[in-house]
């Protein structure tokens, strides 16, 4: 699953209409998919269409009484779910200040519908307090819509500032890319502006623009994503693209899955190494002298969560997969030493 926040503290800039759009756009391409609103203004509860009377628990209740995330999101369209918010959500800051943990709550709740969902989007509020520091928290992605006009810059830095501070404090990596917004062609200034953002983000920019039509603008005042209201609109053709951009890198995040290894099983201590491209997975140990071509790992679903499950005595053992020849440590063991012969080894402890 990806959770993606969609941020920036300038207002205006099209974060609301890029968080909803672009959920449809993923749903429409059959990925299952949780819009949070994590604005007060509500204005993407508005923009999917939810009425008030549709409204049972709404983010406030998840992040200051407890109330199970599961039980919030609204099911608008196939596949694209929405947690709503309510103007109560103002007082979350001030409910939360000072309370140890306070910008985990988010992370924490969404911990119990991770399997449920493909992609989890968050919309932020225009600044940078408790609830945007919650989602960034929570988010292994940012999206930072750019609005192509000359005051978009101007606080830039602080939100970057802002992302890099959290992850040296939290050792919790954010991977940000910029996606120009309200882009008119017609002028030479939006043109000039792209260049000024691209020298500035490099290659943290998503290739797709998303122009300014009015289409879009009718689309959430009338309560209906772009896809539901004008599919012969630029304003969806562009989210599209952006949605596209997103699935294309499934394949690469998917690589960096976690998967808890080696893991105590009543069956013995079963071995677990993500590698959807590999032909063949091995194990070697101290257990059986390091030898290759005797342990095979199963990829039984063809899905690449290759495994083996080994009754091993009581001990402590060092052990490492060859992936398609490379030897390698397992990623999601903490436990490794250096090797005397160069690189690590994972250690098991039965
Ligand atoms: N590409 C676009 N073309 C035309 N209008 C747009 C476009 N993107 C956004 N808008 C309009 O601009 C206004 C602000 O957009 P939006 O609400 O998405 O910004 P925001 O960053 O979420 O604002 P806030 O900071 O207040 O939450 C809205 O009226 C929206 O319909
Ligand atoms: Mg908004």
């Amino acid at each position: 699953m990806r959770i993606i926040s969609v941020v920036n503290q300038k207002g205006g800039c099209g974060k609301t209409t890029t968080a909803v759009n672009l959920s449809d756009c993923l749903a429409l391409h059959h990925r299952k998919v949780l819009l949070i609103d994590l604005d007060p203004q509500s204005n993407a509860t508005l923009a999917s269409g939810i009425k008030d009377d549709e409204i049972n628990k709404c983010m406030y209740d998840v992040l200051c009484n407890k109330v199970p995330l599961r039980s919030v999101p609204v099911e608008k369209y196939p596949n694209f779910f929405v947690a709503p918010s309510r103007v109560t959500l103002s007082a979350v800051e001030q409910f939360l200040a000072g309370q140890q943990g306070r910008e985990t709550v988010l992370r924490d709740a969404i911990q119990q519908v991770k399997n449920d969902f493909d992609y989890i989007i968050l919309d932020c509020p225009p600044s940078i307090g408790l609830l945007t520091f919650n989602a960034l928290r929570a988010s292994s992605e940012a999206i930072i819509p750019i609005e192509m006009s000359c005051f978009s810059i101007q606080g830039l830095g602080r939100l970057l500032g802002t992302i890099e501070l959290m992850q040296e404090r939290t050792n919790h990596t954010i991977a940000f890319r910029a996606v120009p917004t309200l882009f008119d062609r017609r002028t030479k200034y939006s043109w000039d502006f792209l260049d000024e953002i691209r020298r500035h983000f490099g290659d943290r920019m998503f290739s797709t623009k998303i122009h300014t039509n009015v289409r879009l603008k009718e689309a959430a005042s009338a309560g209906k994503p772009i896809s539901r209201f004008d599919t012969g609109s630029l304003g969806f053709f562009d989210y599209d693209q952006l949605a596209k951009e997103i699935i294309a890198e499934e394949p690469k995040i998917q690589s960096i899955k976690t998967v808890e290894s080696p893991l105590k099983t009543e069956r013995g201590i079963q071995f677990r190494c993500f590698a959807p491209n590999a032909q063949n997975v091995q194990l070697v140990g101290d257990f059986n002298n390091w030898s290759p071509n005797q342990i095979y790992l199963e990829n039984k679903n063809g899905d690449g969560d290759w495994n083996k499950t080994l009754l091993l005595p009581k001990g402590r053992y060092q052990y490492r997969f060859i992936v398609d020849g490379s030897w390698v440590h397992d990623k999601n063991n903490q436990q490794a030493e250096y090797s005397p012969y160069g690189g690590l080894n994972s250690v098991l402890e039965v």
